[in-house]
């Protein structure tokens, strides 16, 4: 009998914990909705078919390439289609994807359709580049800077349907130096999934440019509003592979806007998801360096990325960096 009681009592206490805490969430979550119900409005379909990756047909496709394994972490590699160096110094250096033993990694280059006189010349060059070497995703809309948004919602989508199995997404600019092994091994535990988690260099305090000659520039009727939610900057962003679906069904209730990563941080402001500061410790720095920072082994050993590179510049010090593991 006492036995039993001290049952009751404990199925109570659970109970009332229980309450409490459903309550609190609820009495927040109703919090958050009413001050983005007003936002919440499907976009025109209009302005829609521009970011939708329905609008626009593979022209390069690698289906098969996350059904054969299922990729710890994808690379996900934005590139213009005559940048062949650079696809190449990445092969040979941080995308390859032996790099870490026992962990499954894949890269993918996206590209959009040159543009110009040489371009069918760089077509013809990419389709046999992308038999070779399997790792070209390539859609049917002009490929430039302001169509960079276009070419992020592609990737979110290649992402969430052709490769449901990864764990992780980097989306990851051509110029940089990736650190994979601290990516992996330090910032991801092997093995680990997450949810909604997205990190890189964040930027809390962002406003909009109206200066024309700015390369950052963002109109005022495109974007009213005085400052940009969170978001991290585009050179080099990680996430949770999750969030490509949740981004690509965000991108209905948001209006395309030129900067892809601040786009990607208004369809995070939908989603209710924070970007997560990257900030070693140890040695007081920014993990996601988005200044050029010059060469030293063991600095850079402290680092997941750094801006700023010329392929032949990349392929210079990855050799010298591989003696980091053992000396820094
Ligand atoms: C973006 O791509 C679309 C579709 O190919 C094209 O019509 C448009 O001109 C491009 N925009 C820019 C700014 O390049
Ligand atoms: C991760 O999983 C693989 C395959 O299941 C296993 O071989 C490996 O030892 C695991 N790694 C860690 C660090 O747990």
């Amino acid at each position: 009998m006492v036995k039993n009681s001290h049952k009751w009592f404990g199925v109570l206490l659970a109970s009332a914990v229980l309450l409490t805490f459903l309550v609190t969430c609820f009495w927040s979550y109703g919090g958050e909705r009413a001050k983005s119900v007003q936002r919440l409005n499907p976009i025109a379909a209009e302005i829609y078919r521009m970011i939708s990756p329905s609008t626009y047909k593979y022209v390069l496709n690698q289906p098969h390439k996350c059904k054969e394994r299922r990729p710890f972490l994808v690379l996900m590699v934005p590139v213009s289609p005559g940048e062949r160096a650079s696809r190449d110094a990445i092969r040979k250096t941080w995308g390859q994807e032996d790099l870490i033993p026992g962990v499954h990694l894949l890269r993918v280059f996206f590209v959009g359709l040159p543009t110009g006189e040489q371009g069918p010349t760089i077509q013809k060059d990419l389709e046999r580049e992308s038999l070779e070497h399997e790792d070209i995703v390539q859609m049917s809309f002009e490929d430039s800077y302001h169509n960079l948004t276009i070419k992020t919602m592609m990737m979110m989508n290649w992402l969430a349907t052709s490769c449901q199995g990864a764990s992780y997404a980097m989306k990851i600019d051509a110029d940089i130096f990736l650190n994979v092994d601290y990516l992996v091994n330090k910032l991801l535990v092997p093995n680990s999934t997450r949810r909604n988690y997205i990190t890189g260099s964040v930027i809390k305090d962002g406003h909009p440019r109206r200066d024309k000659n700015s390369k950052w520039y963002m109109p005022e009727d495109i974007f009213p509003e005085d400052s940009y939610p969170p978001y991290v900057s585009g050179a080099g962003y990680l996430f949770s592979a999750d969030l490509g679906k949740k981004i690509s069904m965000a991108s209905r209730f948001v209006r395309p806007v030129p900067l892809e990563d601040i786009y990607v941080g208004l369809c995070l402001r939908v989603l209710g998801v924070q970007p997560v500061y990257a900030f070693s410790f140890t040695s007081m720095h920014n993990l996601f360096e988005i200044y050029h920072v010059k060469y030293q082994r063991c600095v850079y050993y402290q680092r997941v990325i750094v801006t700023g590179f010329q392929p032949d510049e990349l392929l210079c010090i990855w050799h010298d960096f591989q003696k980091a593991k053992s000396t820094c």
